[in-house]
């Protein structure tokens, strides 16, 4: 089973269907550009991922960076799931879900002195802490409460994993862990902190990675300091392996997870140790597509554009990474296929979801799906251009509900003045 197997899509007498849901008639009723998410196909997304890692003590912890909306973290949270989150904000929705607390994790490079605190005060399992400083705050913000605070270090493996540089992660030059040689000290003064408990070893190497060997060195470089660290007394129990689960978006030999998941089983059996990882991509990624609409159609000798309602402020991974979304119609047609530039409706030239791409021939009012937009599409969207983010639909069989209403122009400017 590979994560990205999954996306919930078929064409049904010419007409493309997300599960049972006709994508047309959600384009028709709820308008464009416009979020769609299969339901089934984020459960067994999730339902991979503990089905290859039931051999070992293990904590699945969906990273809400991915794809923070409050439905899927619902659903997530029912299936079992615990959760990675990054931010006082993103504590706020895993806690509005009801997330257990001993199932949050809190990554990131930048705690603030009030996150740490409303973390402290939520019971988490552990603060994956990224520096000395980091450190020295958690502790004293515990000590404030009269209180412990669990803690594991995210160390930075120096591991190199084949990926945009933009998400690659866990080399020395990069800004997030503590460089493993520094790990050992950090850990013996974290212990001598009666205010602090310790309770894993953290990395994450990058994002989109597709080779099983990264995440294996990774893992081993994290073992082998626990395994020290335990041998001098601090009683690591917690492995974290991180995030970076790779999905496919074009052509790529996908992640192989029953592959990872046999490896990591090998190194843990018969240790003390629990694993735990957070994917993102892996979960949401292959369940969303963003639908839109074609505006109009350019043609000259030297290039066709095909303008569409959405743009780069909707889905910017085209324009940040150059990263590749098939994009298909609605509507399978005979018309034969065309060379062209989808683009959005921005005053920028970085504004485009695909570049010199051959595609089915389109014409103004046709409706088009942009796939495997789960994952980093709708939360790193924004406002550019005084444009509203799109609405949301999560669709579980026939079944279609709007999870996020479409912002209003109304709403972006309220809170200005003159
Ligand atoms: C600490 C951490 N964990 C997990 C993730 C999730 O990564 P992905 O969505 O690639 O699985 C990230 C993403 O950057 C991360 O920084």
């Amino acid at each position: 089973m590979q994560p990205s197997s999954n996306n919930g899509l078929e064409y049904r007498a010419g007409n493309l269907f997300c599960e049972d849901a006709s994508l047309e008639s959600l384009a028709r009723q709820y308008g464009t550009p416009l979020y769609v998410y299969s339901q089934s196909a984020i459960l067994e997304n999730f339902h991979a991922f503990v089905r290859n890692l039931s051999q070992v003590p293990s904590l699945v912890c969906y990273s809400v960076k991915a794809n923070s909306n409050l439905s899927i973290l619902h659903l997530l949270r029912e299936a079992g799931s615990g959760f990675d989150i990054v931010s006082g904000g993103e504590l706020s929705r895993v806690l509005k879900v009801r997330a257990a607390p001993q199932k949050i994790v809190f990554s990131g490079v930048g705690k603030t002195e009030s996150e740490v605190d409303a973390a402290l005060a939520a019971g988490i399992l552990m603060f994956n802490v990224e520096s000395a400083g980091e450190l020295n705050l958690v502790a004293s913000r515990a000590r404030h409460r009269n209180g412990c605070a669990p803690v594991s270090i995210r160390i930075n493996p120096d591991v190199e994993a084949e990926t945009h540089p933009y998400i690659s992660t866990g080399q020395t030059i990069h800004k997030f862990g503590v460089p493993k040689e520094d790990a050992v000290e950090l850990y013996h003064h974290a212990a001598s902190l009666r205010e602090l408990e310790i309770r894993g070893v953290a990395c994450h190497i990058g994002s989109q990675i597709l080779d099983v060997d990264p995440f294996l060195k990774a893992f081993d470089e994290i073992k082998g300091l626990a395994d020290g660290l335990r041998a001098s007394g601090i009683p690591i129990e917690h492995l974290d392996l991180g995030g970076g689960f790779g999905i496919r978006y074009a052509d790529e030999a996908p992640l192989e997870l029953d592959r990872l998941a046999s490896g990591l089983e090998a190194r843990i059996r018969g240790t003390p140790y629990r694993l735990v990882v957070e994917p993102g991509r892996a979960i949401v990624g292959s369940a969303g597509l963003l639908l839109t609409r074609v505006l109009y159609v350019k043609r000259s000798p030297h290039k066709n554009f095909v303008v569409v309602d959405c743009g780069m402020n909707d889905l910017v991974r085209p324009a940040l990474y150059g990263s590749f979304h098939e994009i298909v119609p609605l509507r399978q047609g005979s018309n034969g296929m065309f060379r062209a530039d989808v683009v959005g409706p921005l005053c920028e030239t970085g504004d485009f979801l695909a570049q010199d791409r051959e595609i089915a021939e389109t014409q103004p009012g046709d409706l088009l799906a942009i796939l495997t937009a789960g994952a980093y599409g709708y939360v790193l969207a924004s406002n550019y251009n005084t444009r509203p983010r799109p609405a949301e639909v999560m669709v579980y069989q026939s079944h279609a509900r709007l999870v996020r209403q479409r912002e209003t122009v109304e709403e972006l400017i309220a809170r200005e003045s003159l």
